[in-house]
């Protein structure tokens, strides 16, 4: 019994001095890793192999060292823009400048020590300027970032239990154009294929928008317009109409860029007349003019008939400025009158358009507003005429004829308002104009709409069916020229919307 308690007693007291001894040995070694890392920190950032050593000396010492440090930082992404500075964090405790940390990009080691009072240059360890620890920190630091320093990056603290903290770097960067091109240096004969490309680069890859401005404004490009493919849009058979600036936008969240490019289909010359009939009459000179849009230099002729107008000839006068051209006729008799043909030419084929010149009266600008019908006139001749076909377009559809009076003032160009209120039941009609002079009617224009509507409660003014307006002396009118004026545009509205 006595002997049993003895035992015991001896073997508590054994493992207590055991204890004892294990203690000191592990402060002896302590001490020895503390130089180790003394030594580390004053070679530090000036002496490669120093960093080597203490690499190879870490793993042995991790086995032994028994350190209560620890990481305050938490695990974070950073966004960070090309050319800025992004500054990681790893504040750790205690922050006596006591703790040594060691930074790694994507397992590189890059940093290896504890917090001094002033930036530490590492760029003997990473080879790289751009990388310090700033002052009073263990934080790392990375001036004029670049796409390449995207990654993980981990800060930890050189004990056994290697506490870590990994931020992940995230490089954006805003889209920018390396290259607009379009095929044939932007310069498409008429029939080929058009492709654009636009080269971008960004951070996250950029979303591409394909805009156009042609005659009609700027227009974004659609499914329709062409084929897309990440990067280029490719246009099939293009023709004159496709000729302009094109543009593409790009865009992904962290800024946008733009870039135009000029695209020229070079085609046939196209042809545009001012006016396709003009009325004259025998000793009175007409002007008629035509215009040519093409991007190569076309040549320019005109036709009587079919038959070509020489520049040499005595009866015209024959007057051609670049695109533009214009042929005075003096019709001496009724065989001067006809079709005139303006035709261009250039390397790609030809176009014309004909303007005819004509003894008849021609009637232009027919437009409603309300009751009321407004049209031009213009005859060199005196006016026998002037006819309103009207149409009943909910009731038996027969046209029916209104004379209208004539102008009392004589002149060749005539401005005719006239109401149609109270000469027709209310309703929705269609209406048209002829006129006749002393030598044959006009052709009918083109019909237009007229919604007669009761009148109001309120009595109108008292107002002549028929108001003319001599275009030419521009004096003799019935209402204030401005409400005429303004009414036409109010009519031409009207007219556009139905
Ligand atoms: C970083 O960018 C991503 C997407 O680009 C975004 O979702 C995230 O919120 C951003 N983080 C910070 C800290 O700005
Ligand atoms: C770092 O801390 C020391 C002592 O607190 C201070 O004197 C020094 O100005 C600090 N350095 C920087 C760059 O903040
Ligand atoms: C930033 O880095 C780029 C190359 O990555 C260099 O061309 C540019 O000059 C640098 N900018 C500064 C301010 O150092
Ligand atoms: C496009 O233009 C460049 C110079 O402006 C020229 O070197 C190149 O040969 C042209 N390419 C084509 C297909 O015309
Ligand atoms: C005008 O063009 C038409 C169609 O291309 C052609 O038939 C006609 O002969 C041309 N007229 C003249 C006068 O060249
Ligand atoms: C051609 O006519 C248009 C108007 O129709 C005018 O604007 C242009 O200046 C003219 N060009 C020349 C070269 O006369």
């Amino acid at each position: 019994m006595e002997l049993r308690r003895l035992s015991i007693f001896i073997a508590l007291f054994v493992l207590a001095f055991v204890a004892q001894c294990s203690e000191a040995r592990h402060s002896m070694e302590r001490r020895e890793v503390d130089d180790i890392y003394d030594d580390v920190l004053a070679d530090e950032a000036s002496d490669d192999e120093a960093q080597n050593d203490a690499d190879g000396g870490n793993d042995q010492a991790d086995e032994d060292i028994a350190v209560n440090a620890s990481i305050v930082t938490k695990p974070s992404s950073y966004n960070a823009t090309v050319e800025s500075t992004i500054r990681l964090a790893c504040k750790v405790s205690p922050d006596d400048g006591s703790v040594v940390v060691q930074w790694k990009r994507n397992q590189n080691m890059y940093f290896f020590g504890t917090q001094k009072n002033h930036d530490i240059d590492i760029s003997s360890y990473t080879k790289d300027s751009r990388f310090y620890i700033a002052a009073n920190s263990t934080d790392l630091v990375i001036t004029n970032v670049s796409r390449a320093d995207a990654g993980v990056y981990k800060c930890e603290i050189l004990q056994p239990d290697h506490p870590a903290v990994e931020h992940t770097l995230t490089i954006h960067q805003s889209p920018k154009i390396v290259r607009f091109t379009a095929s044939d240096n932007g310069t498409v004969m008429e029939g080929n294929d058009l492709r654009l490309t636009c080269e971008v680069e960004g951070t996250p890859q950029p979303q591409i928008l394909w805009s156009w401005e042609g005659n009609n404004g700027n227009k974004r490009l659609e499914e329709k317009d062409g084929e897309f493919t990440l990067n280029s849009v490719y246009i099939k058979n293009v023709n004159h109409q496709h000729s302009g600036n094109y543009y593409c936008y790009a865009f992904n969240g962290v800024g946008t860029n733009q870039a135009e490019l000029k695209v020229t289909v070079l085609g046939k010359p196209r042809v545009h007349v001012h006016k396709n009939v003009v009325n004259s009459a025998v000793n009175i000179e007409a002007v008629l003019e035509c215009f040519v849009k093409d991007h190569l230099a076309s040549h320019i002729r005109w036709y009587k008939d079919g038959a070509l107008i020489e520049d040499s000839s005595t009866r015209f006068n024959l007057i051609t400025n670049g695109q533009n051209s214009t042929l005075a006729v003096t019709p001496a008799t009724d065989s001067d009158f006809g079709t005139f043909t303006c035709e261009a030419e250039n390397e790609l084929g030809k176009h014309n358009k004909s303007i005819e010149l004509v003894q008849n009266p021609v009637v232009e600008k027919l437009s409603v507003d309300g009751p009321k019908l407004t049209w031009t006139v213009r005859s060199h001749q005196p006016l026998e005429k002037i006819e309103i076909q009207l149409r009943d377009i909910s009731g038996d559809g027969e046209w029916q004829p209104i004379d209208v009076p004539l102008p009392s003032t004589k002149s060749h160009e005539y401005e005719v308002i006239y109401d149609l209120h109270d000469k027709v039941q209310t309703g929705k009609y269609e209406a048209s104009v002829r006129v006749k002079n002393d030598k044959s009617w006009s052709a009918q224009t083109d019909t237009a709409f007229v919604d007669i509507k009761e009148l109001s409660s309120q009595p109108a003014p008292i107002q002549h069916a028929s108001v003319y307006r001599d275009l030419n002396s521009g004096a003799h009118s019935e209402r204030p020229v401005s409400i005429v004026l303004l009414s036409t545009t109010f009519m031409y509205l009207l007219v556009r919307m139905l």
